[in-house]
């Protein structure tokens, strides 16, 4: 088998990258090279001329395409990021829909497809990944691709209630049934997500298998982890070179303490909220003011969409306000940094904070809580403040849960992390620690392969070790969804699930997806 990855942005590795590059980039990587393959999408460059670029790299082929600017404009900034971003972060409330918008996604979309099934051989498994590229395995089923296509949901997946505000999500949704496997975050957008196919378009479940028209397609959790050994090596070495950042970091806060913040500077990551709750903290315990500071790193992203654009002027205000309020001429309580830095300098930054303060509003997974946990050091490790709206949270019970809305609940849990005895401290660590190193990123890429490929008792275990008595959402209507109609077993209806060498049947609802298009 060849495996061909495709998402909307392709990074080239070059010589110096390796410091640089995420672990879901390197574990990709990896598996390309461990069975050869193609990645395949975006070059991230806007321009004129759209070929397609392929470079070789040992066993692997790159190969991207630019975006036009109208492309940029109404695929990736206008449906993907004001359009589908907010309504699957459950924010309905800054959800734009410009028609133009939805037609020059779907139009990338069948462009991209269209340069794809080409390049694609007998033996191939296509992995796709996120929202940017839903209807993608439509398109190449359109084109006569019979392979095993799998998708992966980076980001969460909302109520059917809260999904049908997007014109055309039905059509939308619909077009997932083109896929084999749909691999979600977390339990509850699995159910969200088989809600969706069941009560928009009329599919049938038995909680895991859904049956729409012809097709079958399985959808399950996989949730997403990281290199936790490779992380915990470089935050160990960071800590010991004490490399730029971190040592002038340590210099400026002498024997303060440091909360931690790290996140793209996105309205759904909470970082406004999580100034408000530092400030609440710093009020309702004026015996912790000059003791501790707030670092917020926020590179900014998407700054041409507005709401961005309108959060990156907020952020700068809370913050200068909340230092004016409470700052000392010796002491600047927050300090927003907003730039990039590397993984290493990261990793010892991480290292260095008593608490890592990870409050996003909603968030499919967020790896920084994983980070975090992998960076510290286990005879005196920090303490991960957890928002119950992370897709982490299901995972990381350990950590103190709160809600991101609840400033003063967000305040309470800074002052408690920050009072925590340090044979607590171990014990949250340690139990933690388990949970991140038993479903690393290795782990996530060996189990959707296994349940793409169909390998044998890979799809059924897929959920990892899980810390009991974890508080955030509970997998809760479980019992209900055995209660759905069953799906027909398999071989039951003709043509059920699409594979390697199988006939592709088209759908009704792909006919009306792609009339929409035309
Ligand atoms: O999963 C969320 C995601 O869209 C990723 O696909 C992407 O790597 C990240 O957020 C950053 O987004 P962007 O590519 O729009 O800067």
């Amino acid at each position: 088998m060849r495996l061909v990855v495709v998402s909307n942005r392709v990074t080239i590795p070059d010589r110096h990258e390796k410091a640089t590059a995420g672990g879901l980039a390197v574990a990709l990587r990896e598996a390309l090279e461990r069975h050869g393959g193609l990645w395949f999408g975006w070059s991230g460059v806007v321009g004129a001329a759209r070929q397609l670029r392929e470079t070789q790299r040992g066993n692997v082929t790159y190969a991207v395409t630019d975006l036009s600017e109208a492309e940029r404009e109404s695929y990736y900034l206008g449906f993907s990021n004001r359009a589908l971003w907010p309504i699957m972060h459950y924010r309905l409330g800054l959800t734009e829909f410009q028609r133009s918008d939805y037609m020059g996604y779907l139009g990338v979309n069948r462009r991209f497809a269209r340069e794809l099934a080409g390049m694609i051989r007998p033996d191939d498994v296509i992995w796709i990944h996120d929202y940017h590229l839903i209807p993608l395995a439509a398109e190449l089923r359109r084109r006569g691709v019979t392979n095993r296509i799998g998708y992966f949901h980076h980001i969460p997946w909302p109520s059917a209630d809260t999904l049908t505000a997007l014109p055309f999500s039905a059509t939308l949704v619909r077009t997932l049934a083109a896929y084999d496997l749909i691999g979600m975050q977390t339990q509850l957008d699995t159910r969200n997500l088989i809600d969706c196919l069941m009560t928009l378009c009329g599919a049938k479940s038995d909680g895991r298998r859904v049956r729409l028209g012809a097709r079958e397609t399985v959808v399950q959790p996989f949730p997403i982890g990281i290199d936790v050994e490779a992380f915990r090596r470089l935050a160990a070495a960071s800590a010991r070179q004490a490399a730029t950042p971190l040592r002038a970091t340590r210099e400026s806060l002498g024997e303060r303490k440091l909360v931690i913040g790290v996140d793209r500077l996105d309205y759904s990551k909470g970082i406004v909220q999580r100034l408000e709750a530092f400030g609440q903290f710093l009020r309702s315990h004026p015996e912790e003011r000059g003791r501790v500071g707030l670092l917020q790193i926020a590179p900014p992203s998407r700054s041409d969409v507005p709401e961005y654009a309108e959060l990156d002027r907020m952020s700068d205000e809370v913050a200068g306000r909340l230092n004016a309020q409470l700052g000392e001429f010796d002491w600047t309580p927050i300090r927003v940094v907003k730039k990039a830095y590397s993984r290493t300098a990261l990793a010892g930054l991480y290292r260095r904070a008593q608490v890592g303060l990870v409050t996003p509003m909603r968030d499919g997974m967020n790896l920084v809580a994983k980070e975090y946990i992998a960076a510290q050091n286990p005879v005196d490790p920090g303490v991960l403040v957890l928002s119950r709206f992370a897709g982490a949270a299901q995972q990381l019970g350990e950590a103190l849960i709160v809600n991101p809305y609840d400033t003063h609940e967000v305040a309470e849990a800074i002052r408690t992390a920050l009072a925590m005895p340090k044979s607590e401290r171990i014990r949250r660590f340690e139990a933690l620690y388990h949970v991140i190193e038993t479903s690393g990123i290795h782990w996530w890429t060996r189990r959707y392969l296994e349940a793409l490929t169909d390998a044998p008792a890979a799809a059924e275990d897929a959920e990892p070790p899980r810390k009991a008595g974890a508080k955030a959402e509970q997998p809760a209507r479980r019992a209900g969804a055995r209660n759905r109609p069953a799906v027909p077993e398999r071989g039951e209806a003709k043509g059920a699930a699409a594979g390697a060498g199988r006939k592709r049947v088209s759908t009704p609802a792909e006919t009306s997806h792609l009339t929409l298009v035309r």
